[in-house]
């Protein structure tokens, strides 16, 4: 094992980058983001200086950009690596799959290739839940759970990423890799320094939540009340970013605890589901304020109601999710009045 404290961050710039970035720092690591800025902005690097008190090591860098990346290798004698960088969006995956394949599967491969050359044994990637779509029998999903037929071109390249990852390890590649599968992180962080940033209309629930109830969007659509749930509107399993962010930490430490090459999948969640009525009354009561919204209809293509087993995080990473829903709502509130001063 090596000394270095240095963990290359790509995409450390964006949501859940920039608090990892922080727990990093929290922990004694040196972060090193390479960012290129095509989805989040350079306030969040101020944001993370001011709650380290820590000037930020940034290269601005497309991870497509292979020349340029292992600049960066040659540079810094990395401990780890973290690959955040890639485009998220459900919708527009669909409208626009081939830059989706070639910026989350090029940015991925690079990485993995620099990592095998320059010997960075520590590596975690950035899955998702939605490689399991939608589960057949069953609410609560295992990492043994059966991976779906991806529903969107984003989704696929979370799986192509895990089988590219799958088949490196076969090779006798000299890697240990952690693919986290994260569900639905949510929140900020409270010092409201930092948080989520969407560019153009918000995708997610809790942005388009805060949106509304601060002004900029009129009004939200719960999209079907007739679902076989709770209350009839989809669940999912919200997670905190800063509990999020806190397992890479937990990650890095037990990936360099392990002698050989490996591949391990991790579901990343509360094991909680929470439903979209759930979420909008809490923000409600949270913020004090009520809000415009009505219900709309289904919408192709949502999964229903999907949450994490959490039994493999705790056994192996010692991590389990600390923050509560209301206080991501509460920190999301308080970062969007933030935002909106
Ligand atoms: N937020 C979620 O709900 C969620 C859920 C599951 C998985 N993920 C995955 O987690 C990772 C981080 O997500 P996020 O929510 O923080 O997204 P984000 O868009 O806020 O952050 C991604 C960052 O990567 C950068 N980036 C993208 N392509 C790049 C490139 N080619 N070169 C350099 N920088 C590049 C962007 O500028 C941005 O700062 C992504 O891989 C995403 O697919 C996110």
């Amino acid at each position: 094992m090596s000394n270095s404290k240095y963990i290359l961050v790509t995409g450390g710039a964006g949501y859940i980058g920039s608090h990892t970035v922080v727990e990093l720092v929290e922990n004694g690591f040196s972060p090193v983001i390479v960012d290129d800025f095509r989805n989040s902005q350079e306030s969040s690097i101020d944001g993370i200086e001011r709650i380290t008190g820590k000037s930020v090591t940034l290269r601005r860098i497309d991870v497509c950009d292979f020349a340029s990346l292992e600049g960066v290798f040659s540079e810094f004698n990395f401990e780890g690596i973290i690959h955040f960088a890639a485009h998220k969006a459900v919708g527009e995956s669909v409208e626009k799959p081939l830059a989706y394949y070639r910026n989350n599967l090029l940015g991925l491969i690079n990485c993995l290739d620099l990592a095998v050359k320059y010997k960075v044994e520590n590596f975690v990637f950035s899955s998702s839940c939605t490689i399991y779509g939608e589960p057949k029998n069953e609410k609560v999903v295992t990492e043994e759970s059966e991976i779906q037929i991806a529903n969107s071109p984003y989704g696929n390249t979370k799986q192509i990423g895990e089988e590219i990852i799958n088949d490196l390890v076969a090779s006798g590649a000299n890697i240990k890799i952690l693919n986290l599968r994260y569900f639905n992180p949510v929140g900020a962080h409270f010092s409201s320094q930092i948080g989520e940033l969407p560019i153009g209309k918000p995708n997610n629930l809790l942005p388009a939540v805060a949106q509304t109830a601060i002004g900029k969007i009129d009004k939200i659509t719960v999209h079907g009340n007739d679902y076989d749930t709770t209350d009839g509107t989809c669940v999912r399993d919200y997670i905190h970013v800063t509990d999020v962010a806190n397992a890479h930490v937990k990650g890095i430490a037990w990936l360099q605890s392990q002698k050989n090459s490996l591949v391990e999948n991790i579901n990343i969640g509360t094991g909680q589901g929470t439903s979209v009525l759930e979420i909008i009354h809490t923000f409600e009561e949270v913020s004090g304020r009520k809000l415009n919204w009505e219900f709309g209809k289904r919408r192709e293509g949502d999964v229903v109601e999907i949450y994490a087993d959490v039994t493999k995080s705790k056994a192996i990473l010692n991590w389990e999710a600390k923050k509560t829903v209301k206080d991501a709502v509460k920190d999301a509130w308080n970062w969007e009045k933030r935002i909106s001063d």
